[in-house]
């Protein structure tokens, strides 16, 4: 394990948000990048050493079960459609990288936690430490289309299932203590059956009888994030979650999420360093801010009109096909698909007077998130505002292509970040837990963890 003299207290976390071919829709257009990328492994190895060489403290991964992530009319000019499944990707590539953690979005709405908890607890222990589940309740309609179902249960009661299933998820996870498994040959003896913990678990969704049949995992259990704004959102991660990725694009609204959810940590009896905000922050990094600028307009252009409107009606829950592309954005009737994700991409067209193209413009690339088109250093200003200003503890990078923006931010902002002492030089700790500062919980039965603890 590496040990740094780092003063990790005020240091930035950061995730790299995976999308093999580039975050933007028109990504697999820009004659730098891979439009093989989603299916070609080596270039999700080539992404996971490049973020490891920058110190990233993991790889996040979304995902959706759904071929459907836009407007049909749009679709087959979307490079979203097919790509290597988030657990398959990361599981193979906890054997080409060693100290950047691996989280993959798993869905509460059409999982089942038995397997979920095996699978995830089984990535901690071939990654050696380094997983974690972006617990997400699902946010595309046409996912429910796959799983037998016309459309998603409502989101209060999305929720409520959630609440439950992170409930279950976390008693399998202490099925067993650490020391259970002694393997004594000579006297025939396996496991110590006083440290096996039988779940029984019987509520409102779920009848789960457990022990899971894996150990306990080597981070004692893996990292829980999770990615959900709403008042329900914000409350399951005050109970739950170590990790919160949100989308936030103005220090004000970031500012206001990250107090509402650290402020209600506290009648769940926890300490509020024990949970990370991420916000998505989408960059495009240029030598000036003129070649950044002219990078951004170049990527935006590259934007197919069907594309664009598909991607907005989508997030907002309102089909916009019809409407003029230079015309304002029409009233909108309430829904609960997307939420706070709608609201994020309504209020920015109000507030700056866009047109249906001129947001959907703005959407695509950074799709609601904090976007800065800039030099490294102006790019760090804006991180260093909103961590200074306890709107962010780090966050989810955004890069519009792959390998040129992670190699730009790699070597144009980690370093900035660095002189500026807001970002690790060399890793802390060999686990995602270790790095990111947070402890290992405690088991449900009353038993110390022995396990490296970073705080
Ligand atoms: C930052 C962020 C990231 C999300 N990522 C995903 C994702 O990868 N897959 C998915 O199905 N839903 C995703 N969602 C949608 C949520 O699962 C949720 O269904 C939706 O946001 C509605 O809940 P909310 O109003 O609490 O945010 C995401 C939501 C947010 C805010």
């Amino acid at each position: 394990m590496q040990m740094t003299m780092n003063n990790t207290a005020h240091h930035m976390k950061l995730g790299l948000f995976v999308r093999p071919v580039g975050h933007h829709v028109a990504s697999w257009r820009h004659p730098d990048s891979h439009a093989d990328a989603g299916v070609n492994f080596q270039r999700f190895v080539e992404m996971a050493q490049t973020a490891e060489r920058g110190r990233f403290d993991m790889m996040f991964s979304a995902d959706t079960q759904s071929a459907w992530t836009t407007h049909p009319d749009g679709l087959h000019r979307m490079h979203y459609v097919a790509w290597i499944e988030p657990f398959t990707q990361m599981a193979a590539l906890a054997g080409f990288t060693r100290n950047i953690g691996l989280v993959c979005t798993a869905s509460t709405t059409y999982e089942e936690p038995f397997a979920l908890a095996r699978k995830f607890a089984s990535l901690d222990i071939v990654s050696e430490g380094r997983a974690g589940w972006n617990l997400i309740t699902s946010g595309n309609e046409t996912e429910a289309q796959n799983f037998g179902r016309v459309a998603h249960p409502p989101k209060a009661e999305r929720y409520r299932r959630a609440r439950e299933f992170a409930e279950v998820v976390i008693g399998l996870w202490n099925s067993w203590d650490e020391d259970a498994f002694v393997r004594d040959r000579a006297s025939g003896v396996f496991f110590d059956p006083d440290k096996m913990h039988v779940l029984d678990h019987h509520g409102k969704y779920f009848d789960v009888r457990g022990p899971l049949n894996v150990p306990r995992s080597p981070q004692g259990q893996p990292v829980l994030v999770q990615a959900g704004a709403s008042d329900d959102g914000m409350e399951l991660a005050a109970e739950t979650a170590e990790v919160v990725f949100a989308a936030q694009s103005r220090l004000e609204g970031g500012k206001a999420f990250y107090a509402g959810v650290k402020g209600r940590m506290a009648k769940y009896g926890r300490n509020p360093d024990h949970l990370k905000i991420l916000p998505g922050l989408a960059v495009t990094v240029g030598r000036t801010e003129a070649e950044a600028k002219e990078k951004y307009a170049r990527m935006q252009d590259l934007i197919h009109p069907d594309v664009g409107l598909g991607l907005l009606s989508r997030r907002i829950g309102f089909d916009l096909s019809g409407y003029p592309l230079d015309g304002p954005l029409p009233e909108l009737p309430k829904n609960d698909v997307v939420a706070s994700r709608a609201d994020v991409v309504v209020e920015m067209a109000k507030r700056e007077n866009l047109t249906i193209r001129q947001l959907y413009q703005r959407f695509a690339g950074a799709r609601g998130h904090l976007e800065v088109v800039g030099t490294p250093a102006q790019i760090a200003d804006t991180m260093q505002l909103w961590f200074d200003e306890h709107a962010a503890d780090g966050f989810n990078v955004i890069l519009p292509y792959f390998p040129g923006g992670l190699n730009d931010f790699v070597d144009g902002v980690i370093p900035e970040l660095q002189r500026r002492g807001l970002f690790r030089t060399e890793y802390e700790s060999a686990t995602l837990r270790g790095n990111l500062g947070l402890p290992v919980p405690e088991t449900l039965h009353g038993r110390v963890p022995e396990l490296e603890a970073a705080s």
